[in-house]
């Protein structure tokens, strides 16, 4: 869809329909306040009285002929003290569902020139565009035909000055970069697995690698993972016949010589469980287990959008995990690349077994801050729902950071600890350590694993297992946390 801004009397309008927030108690200014008093009053009159204002519930109305305005859809924005960019994000999500059920081409929003608190125009306009370009997205490339095209191309955003006009237009620009990479994840994690397999990711890098000049991509392929003694990651690859592939981006933004930023994607094409078989209902559900490296992928497409002045690295062990003659069975011990031996006591938990390796590998760039991506345990679907990722990290400053990111991005994160007194869990009477927790405290006992091969890294953890993606009549990935670590890295590199 097309975005602009601009600011102009309300006799100056003209639109098939103005979108205008109301809060609960009825109030819409000073959202409208530079619009003129026969405005104010015209819509005031239009609103009546029956509409309480929750937020991001809707109500159309007839139009204010003189003014050219055809239509006025009338947004909730819940309880004026309260509302802020989140709120803004659920009105213009809301406003867009309205506007593509009323069929029409265009409209104008005065949801970017709310008096929130915690943004300014900027980041309202960047809201408002990232809200509406989810809720356009549509998955139908499967779909023997494709579905009908919506017929709204054109959203206006009106604002209150010329210096609001020219923030906006900077917020419409970081949201484009973020939209581009938050659908390249969702693409990603919507496609089957018989279609996205661990080539067909190593195939879709080095596509991106052709697009983009700033961005360098290698595939490390079975034989060379064998020569490096990635016996962790070639374990679960084992009882597939898909080949494993290792895809490592290199994005070259900042400083040559500058230490990087890498993140790390965990890209399970299909989770079956391995020998340890997954129980059928909602196995299907496992094609999303690569939104981590698809996490990783639509960071670098905004990383490469944005033109963000930083070095980034981005690594992807990528395998389908399925029970085989030649799979690894519970018992069998693995000697990971980093030398410690491994228990595997059950082979559906495997998210751990490659990220093991590839946090190992990881080192040889020198990364100043490393952050892993993974839809690694169900323990944190249970901890913390759909509505936050789960953080481990050693570094209270570096989890504050991401939280506080995922916080302004609306895209949020809630920590979970990783203190010592979870580690003997993992004993194993046979190899260094086991790959398997009880059940209780899962999400971090999955942590704890992890965090036995990035000792010398200065390190975070992201588990999205619950944010990934939803369930349900919405299924489908949530491009979830692209906003996140975007926001995060436009902190690093000084952008925000
Ligand atoms: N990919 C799953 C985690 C998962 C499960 C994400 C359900 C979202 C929904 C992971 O590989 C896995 O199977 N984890 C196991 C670990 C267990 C065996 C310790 C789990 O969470 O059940
Ligand atoms: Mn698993
Ligand atoms: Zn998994």
């Amino acid at each position: 869809m097309e975005y602009s801004v601009k600011s102009s009397a309300a006799t100056a309008l003209k639109t098939a329909c103005l979108v205008v927030g109301v809060y609960q108690d009825g109030e819409f200014e000073p959202a409208i306040s530079h619009l003129d008093k026969t405005a104010q009053g015209e819509l005031k009159r239009r609103l009546g009285s029956h509409f309480d204002g929750e937020t991001a519930s809707t109500r159309l109305s007839g139009g204010i002929p003189d003014l050219r305005i055809e239509r006025i859809l009338f947004v909730g924005l819940g309880h004026r003290s309260q509302c802020n960019t989140l709120t803004v994000r659920k009105a213009a999500t809301a406003a867009i569902k309205a506007l593509l059920n009323m069929g029409v081409g265009e409209a104008v929003s005065l949801l970017a020139e709310l008096p929130v608190k915690d943004a300014d125009s900027e980041r309202l306009a960047r809201a408002v565009l990232e809200a509406s370009e989810q809720a356009l997205y549509r998955f139908d490339r499967m779909k023997s035909k494709p579905g009908k095209k919506p017929r709204l191309k054109r959203l206006t955003l009106l604002v209150a000055s010329r210096s609001a006009v020219n923030a906006a237009k900077r917020g419409l620009a970081t949201g484009t970069g973020i939209a581009r990479g938050v659908t390249c994840a969702r693409d990603l994690g919507n496609l089957p697995s018989n279609v996205c397999t661990p080539s067909y990711l190593a195939g879709e890098a080095r596509k991106l690698a052709r697009k983009y000049p700033a961005l360098k991509v290698q595939v490390l392929g079975e034989a060379e993972m064998k020569r490096l003694g990635m016996g962790a990651l070639l374990g679960v690859a084992r009882g597939s016949h898909q080949p494993p592939r290792l895809i490592i981006f290199e994005y070259s933004g900042g400083r040559r010589g500058e230490q990087p930023i890498a993140l790390v994607g965990k890209g399970v094409t299909f989770d079956a469980g391995g020998i340890s078989l997954k129980s059928a209902a909602r196995m299907d559900e496992m094609k999303f287990d690569m939104c981590g490296a698809a996490g990783v992928f639509g960071t670098l497409v905004a990383a490469c959008e944005l033109k963000l002045p930083i070095n980034l690295v981005g690594l992807t062990p990528a395998v389908e995990n399925l029970p085989g003659g030649n799979a690894t069975k519970p018992g069998d011990i693995l000697t990971s690349l980093s030398g410690q031996t491994i228990e595997v006591i059950n082979t559906d938990a495997e998210g751990r077994l490659v990220l093991g390796d590839a946090l190992t590998y990881v080192a040889r760039f020198k990364p100043r801050t490393v952050v892993d991506i993974a839809t690694l345990t169900g323990a944190c679907v249970v901890a913390l729902g759909p509505h936050a990722s789960g953080l481990m990290s050693h570094d209270d400053k570096l989890a504050a950071s991401l939280l506080s990111a995922g916080e302004r991005a609306g895209d949020r994160a809630w920590r979970l600890p990783l203190w010592e007194d979870y580690q003997p869990e993992l004993k194993s009477n046979f190899a260094d350590f086991a790959n398997l927790g009880g059940r209780e405290g899962g999400a971090i006992t999955a942590g704890c694993f992890l965090s036995r091969f990035t000792k010398d890294l200065h390190w975070a953890h992201l588990d999205i297992a619950g944010s990934a993606w939803l369930t349900g009549a919405d299924k489908g990935a949530t491009g979830r946390p692209v906003p996140l670590l975007v926001e995060w890295l436009l902190e690093q590199s000084g952008q925000s």
